[in-house]
């Protein structure tokens, strides 16, 4: 073994690890996305045992130097990492007793990888939660902005992907702004469970040297200090939390993009996308397919697997850190990239959608979408609404059995079912009509539409990103 390498841990042994064993145990080939974190968190620790007088000045600038060194070559990509070396954080502790010598062995004082590796997944974390939310502002500003232009167009609201009832295009976007408004908040509000400082609680039972913890957290932007040290280092909440909001916001995602899927189709043919955002066949040369949103729809897969195996991971655990957790790293960082991909794909997408309005139009004119309004209009004249129900669905049964849309009957054939009914129908059985009628809060019609637009585009602009 070259002696560079010797584990940090050798003492107690007398036989060299297994290779197998190495392997199996090393973390390094995934948690070198660490590093910089790790970094931070040791320039932080350092600054906090100097304070204290744990390491002198003159130590601490040197092993300030030996850290920015490595990190400046990290982002060159010129540090070699050592399987051997096991994870991330002995192979920056190894790096940097070559680099500065006896003094580098100083600065584990007082910690543990067990603490240690709490903090970087924090501040990792940290900064993927900022990336979403501001990846997400931008995806609701685009949404707005859809929206904004579409607060007249009819499109064919559905329930059981059936025809319902006539909505605004508008409408339907400021659905999805509404979901993704939620994720955003749940990532907000997350971030302040993870901005919690773990380190200082050493292996498990905290530590003998004489610390300042709040220093730290203040050095390593911490809003709050981790109360007890058993609970910081096997706490892997925080991991699955971030699994769990990812899944929500991926499972938002999946629909959206089966709406677009389905959107796009020939039967639908609601929007289409630029060639930019599709594929072909390699066979079928008429073929455009969706791919993007079909991801998009496929990778929530994998995110909620990262959930349901994270869960699994921690269930058995007993109390303080195992071995176990190192098996958080992938599908943390798995899920990080995925969401971020994800979302990006969307951002992308949506200024680009173009919309077949005639479509939209003509399908919510199908389906018989306004016989609420039928119903509604005669509960309004006094018929009690079960009995303006059964009397409507007599109508459509008459629409069916003739072929006829609800506009296409005379006013004679609507009064041989009522003889409430006026020649007012006909406004009120249009889509532009239905929708300008859905006044409650939250509904439809344009004014509705205009208030959220323009809530949501201040709550937007309240925001810090
Ligand atoms: N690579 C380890 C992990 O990811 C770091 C902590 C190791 N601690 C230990 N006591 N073996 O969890």
């Amino acid at each position: 073994m070259n002696k560079d390498m010797t584990k940090p841990w050798q003492g107690r042994f007398t036989e060299k690890t297994d290779q197998f064993v190495e392997e199996f145990t090393a973390s390094i080939k995934f948690d070198y996305v660490l590093a910089p974190y790790d970094i931070k968190c040791s320039l932080a620790h350092a600054e906090m045992l100097t304070s204290k007088d744990i390491l002198s000045k003159k130590e601490f600038e040197i092993l300030k130097e030996g850290l920015n060194s490595i990190d400046e070559d990290l982002k060159q990509n010129k540090i070699d990492w050592s399987v051997q070396l096991e994870d991330i954080h002995m192979n920056i502790e190894n790096e940097l007793i070559k680099r500065v010598g006896e003094i580098g062995k100083k600065l584990h004082t007082g910690r543990s990888r067990n603490d240690q590796v709490a903090t970087d997944l924090r501040l990792y974390l940290r900064d993927i939660i900022d990336e979403v939310c501001a990846e997400l502002s931008v995806l609701q500003k685009n949404i707005l902005e859809l929206a904004k232009n579409e607060i007249y167009t009819i499109f064919p609201g559905l329930t059981h992907l059936q025809i319902a009832q006539p909505i605004s295009f508008a409408h339907h976007m400021m659905a999805w702004f509404e979901m993704i408004d939620r994720d955003f908040e749940r990532f907000t509000e997350f971030r302040k469970r993870v901005n919690v400082l773990p380190l200082g609680s050493a292996a498990l039972a905290g530590t003998s040297y004489n610390i300042n913890r709040k220093l730290t957290a203040d050095l390593l932007g911490f809003e709050a200090i981790s109360k007890n040290s058993v609970d910081a280092v096997s706490d892997r909440d925080f991991v699955i939390e971030f699994c769990s909001i990812s899944s929500l916001l991926m499972m938002h995602f999946s629909r959206w993009a089966e709406e677009l899927i389905i959107w796009t189709t020939p039967q639908y043919d609601f929007v289409s996308l630029p060639d930019k955002f599709c594929t072909g066949s390699s066979i079928m040369p008429q073929k455009k397919n969706p791919d993007v949103p079909e991801l998009v729809r496929g990778k929530s897969g994998r995110v909620f697997g990262s959930l349901v195996g994270l869960l699994s991971l921690m269930k058995g655990q007993p109390l303080a850190y195992n071995k176990d957790n190192q098996e958080d790293k992938e599908p943390i960082f798995d899920t990080a990239n995925t969401i971020i991909s994800c979302i990006k794909a969307f951002v992308l997408l949506i200024p680009e959608i173009s919309l077949n309005r005639e479509k939209m139009l003509e399908a919510a004119g199908q389906g018989f979408a306004t016989a609420t309004d039928l119903a509604d209009y005669l509960t309004k004249k006094g018929v009690p609404f079960r009995d303006s129900h059964e009397i409507v669905g007599k109508i459509v049964q008459k629409a069916i059995e003739l072929d006829y849309q609800l506009t296409e009957f005379s006013l004679e054939m609507f009064r041989e079912h009522c003889h409430l009914i006026d020649k007012d129908i006909f406004e009120v059985l249009s889509p532009e009509g239905s929708i300008s009628s859905r006044t409650s809060y939250g509904g439809t019609a344009p004014a509705q539409i205009e208030r959220s637009i323009d809530e949501a585009s201040e709550s937007i602009k309240s925001r810090r990103i």
